[in-house]
């Protein structure tokens, strides 16, 4: 499969429920092209989830389009959904979702068997991972022995194994320390460029800026290109 842009067109997603419509995402559009990394800054509540889960086709827009790969993966079958989840998007999310009780190897490697792969053939591929976001020493802990951000990279490392053609990260440096923040946001970056992914990265983080090529950010919905570095710094702190 060639690298694929990843293109939003017009994306609305509304919430209704009682007295109140949420427009968690109002609008938007947006383009990233093969081997670039955005980040998405934003008051809490101002749409940065839902967007993400948008484009990992864990939720259907209102209206508008997810292009990616040739297709618009919103229109996909929940059984065709799936398998893009599984084989194209890395997904970092804002939950750790790590099961209690198996080891750092075995959360970080759980997609692999499901894509065919022995074992075996799955320990040997998410071992690098481990090594590569600084685990190298904590595969067989279970996540009740690792700390937050211990946790927080077996779920980067979860991501990465399948070798996305996507990368989506929602807060994927929340429990790290500024050095950690630093190291894996440059390997998220590196990725990106290596692979010729797309990647689209949610952050409070004011240092991300350092590490993205573009900023934009999410209000009630709406979605704003900031222009600077020192107005992406101004609105990282303001979200
Ligand atoms: N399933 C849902 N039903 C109704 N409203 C929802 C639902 N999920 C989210 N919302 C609302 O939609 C808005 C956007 O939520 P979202 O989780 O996308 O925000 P966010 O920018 O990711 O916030 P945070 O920075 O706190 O993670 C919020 O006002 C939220 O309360
Ligand atoms: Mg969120």
């Amino acid at each position: 499969m060639n690298a694929s842009a990843l293109e939003l067109r017009e994306l609305v997603k509304h919430y209704r429920g009682g007295e109140e419509t949420v427009r968690a995402v109002d609008g938007v559009s947006l383009r990233i092209e093969p081997g670039e990394l955005v980040a998405l800054y934003g008051p809490s509540g101002s749409g940065k989830s839902t967007l993400l889960m948008l484009v990992a086709a864990l939720l259907a827009p209102d209206s508008g389009s997810v292009m990616f790969g040739g297709r618009d993966v919103a229109r996909l079958s929940s059984r065709q959904a799936a398998e893009y989840r599984r084989r194209e998007v890395g997904l970092v999310s804002q939950e750790f979702h790590l099961i209690p009780g198996a080891s750092a190897l075995d959360n970080a490697m759980i997609k692999l068997p499901v894509l065919g792969a022995s074992l075996k053939q799955a320990r040997a591929r998410t071992i690098p991972w481990l090594e590569r976001v600084g685990l190298g020493a904590r595969v067989t802990h279970t996540p009740e022995r690792l700390s937050m951000g211990e946790r927080q990279r077996v779920t980067i490392a979860r991501a990465l194994v399948a070798e996305p053609r996507l990368l989506l990260a929602d807060e994927p440096t929340g429990s790290l320390d500024s050095k950690r923040t630093g190291e894996i946001l440059a390997l998220l970056r590196d990725l990106c460029r290596e692979r010729e992914m797309p990647g689209l990265l949610v952050t409070h983080d004011s240092d991300a800026v350092s590490f993205v090529d573009r900023v934009h950010t999410l209000r009630d919905g709406r979605l704003y290109e900031v222009p600077s570095t020192a107005e992406a710094r101004l609105a990282a702190t303001a979200g």
